[in-house]
C-alpha cells in the first residue's frame, strides 16, 4: 500500500485504526462499530474508545501515534460539535502529526459542524475527510407525539449501512493516496452558529432545563450514573412526608438529553422532549461495563 504521507505502518505491518467517539444515545456508537467492522474486513487492527470514559478517568489515553489512522465521531448538537468532544480533541490531538478522519451522525441540519471540527482536528495533523450519516428521525424537536404519524419505527436508528461503507471507502482512498482534505464553511450556517454558541454556552437556559417529577422518580440512579458530563448528583428531598434521592443538575450540562431519555420511569422531561419519548441507549452502558467499570449507584 502506498499509504498516506507519514503513515507509520507502510510495508511492515497491518494498518491500525483508533476510533474515538462520543455518542449520547447510541447512533454515533453504532456507526463507529460499522466502521470497525468494515476496516477489520480489510485486515485492519481496530480499537474503539468511548470519549466519555476518558473524561471520567475510566480509561487512559492510548498512544495516538501508534495508529495509522484516527477516527473521531460525534453527534451534531445545535448545528455544531458537542463541546465535550471539541475540548477532548483540543487537549489530546493537537500537533500530533496524526492521520485523522471525522465522522458524525445528525438529524437533518449540519450547520458548520464539520468545518468547526475540522478546524480543531486538522491542527498539526493530516486530515482525510468526513463520513456523515443521517439518523433521519432523531431530533428531539421532531420527536413530538404528532410526528410519530410520520415516524413509524426504527427510532433514532442510522439505517444506511451501505452508504456508510461507501463513504468510508472514499475516505480510505484519500488516505491511501495521501490526499489531504479540507472543509469549507457554509456562509448561511453562520446564522445558526450564533444560536449554537448561545446554546452551547448555556445562555438559552430552556434548552438545558430539566423538570423532575418527584412522584415518578424511583431513585434508580441511572441518570446520575450515566450523565456523560458528570453533572448530575443525587440529592435528598422530602415531599409530603416522603424522603428520597432525586437528581440535582449542576453546571456544565452539554444538553444531550440522555438523562431524560434513559429514565425508565418518565420522571424527567426537557422543554423539547416533553417526556414520554425515548431513545434507545444502544450499547452505551456496555461501554462502561466492558471497561470494567460499574458506576456507583445510590
Ligand atoms: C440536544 C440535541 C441537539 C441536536 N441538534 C441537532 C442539530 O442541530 N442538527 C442536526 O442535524 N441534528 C441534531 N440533533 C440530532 C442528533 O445529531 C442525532 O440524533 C444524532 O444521531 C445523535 O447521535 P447519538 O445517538 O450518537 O448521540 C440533536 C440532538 C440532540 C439530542
Ligand atoms: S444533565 Fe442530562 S442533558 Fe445534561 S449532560 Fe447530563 S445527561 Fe446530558
Ligand atoms: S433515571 Fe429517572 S427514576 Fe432514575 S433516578 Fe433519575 S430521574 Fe429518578
Amino acid at each position: 500500500m502506498k499509504g498516506a504521507e507519514g503513515s507509520r505502518h507502510i510495508g511492515n505491518s497491518r494498518m491500525k485504526a483508533g476510533i474515538f467517539y462520543f455518542s449520547a444515545t447510541g447512533n454515533t456508537r453504532q456507526v463507529a462499530f460499522w466502521i470497525k467492522e468494515d476496516l477489520e474486513k480489510k485486515g485492519w487492527i481496530v480499537e474503539t474508545f468511548n470519549i466519555e470514559l476518558f473524561q471520567k478517568n475510566i480509561l487512559k489515553m492510548p498512544d495516538l501515534r501508534s495508529y495509522s489512522l484516527v477516527f473521531v465521531g460525534y453527534p451534531v448538537f445545535a448545528w455544531r460539535e458537542p463541546f465535550n468532544v471539541r475540548d477532548f480533541i483540543k487537549r489530546n490531538f493537537a500537533e500530533k502529526e496524526l492521520n485523522v478522519v471525522q465522522f458524525f451522525t445528525y438529524g437533518g441540519i449540519l450547520g458548520n459542524a464539520p468545518f468547526k471540527l475540522w478546524l480543531v482536528l486538522s491542527k498539526g495533523n493530516r486530515y482525510f475527510g468526513k463520513i456523515h450519516i443521517r439518523a433521519e428521525d432523531s431530533h428531539p424537536v421532531l420527536r413530538r407525539k404528532w410526528t410519530m404519524i410520520f415516524i413509524k419505527k426504527g427510532w433514532n436508528l442510522c439505517k444506511d449501512r451501505a452508504l456508510l461503507s461507501e463513504r468510508l471507502a472514499r475516505v480510505l482512498r484519500r488516505f491511501e493516496k495521501g490526499k489531504i482534505a479540507y472543509e469549507v464553511p457554509h456562509p448561511l450556517a453562520f446564522i445558526l452558529d450564533v444560536i449554537g454558541i448561545a446554546y452551547s454556552k448555556g445562555m438559552i437556559d430552556l434548552w438545558f432545563k430539566k423538570w423532575i417529577d418527584f412522584e415518578k422518580c424511583t431513585s434508580c440512579a441511572l441518570c446520575w450514573r450515566y450523565c456523560p458530563a458528570g453533572v448530575i448528583e443525587p440529592m435528598e428531598k422530602e415531599k409530603g412526608g416522603q424522603v428520597k434521592l432525586i437528581p440535582r443538575f449542576l453546571k456544565g450540562c452539554i444538553g444531550c438529553y440522555r438523562c431524560v431519555n434513559i429514565c425508565p420511569f418518565d420522571a424527567l422531561r426537557s422543554f423539547f422532549t416533553k417526556g414520554g419519548i425515548k431513545y434507545k441507549p444502544y450499547g452505551i452502558f456496555s461501554d462502561y461495563t466492558e471497561a470494567g467499570f460499574s458506576p456507583p449507584g445510590k
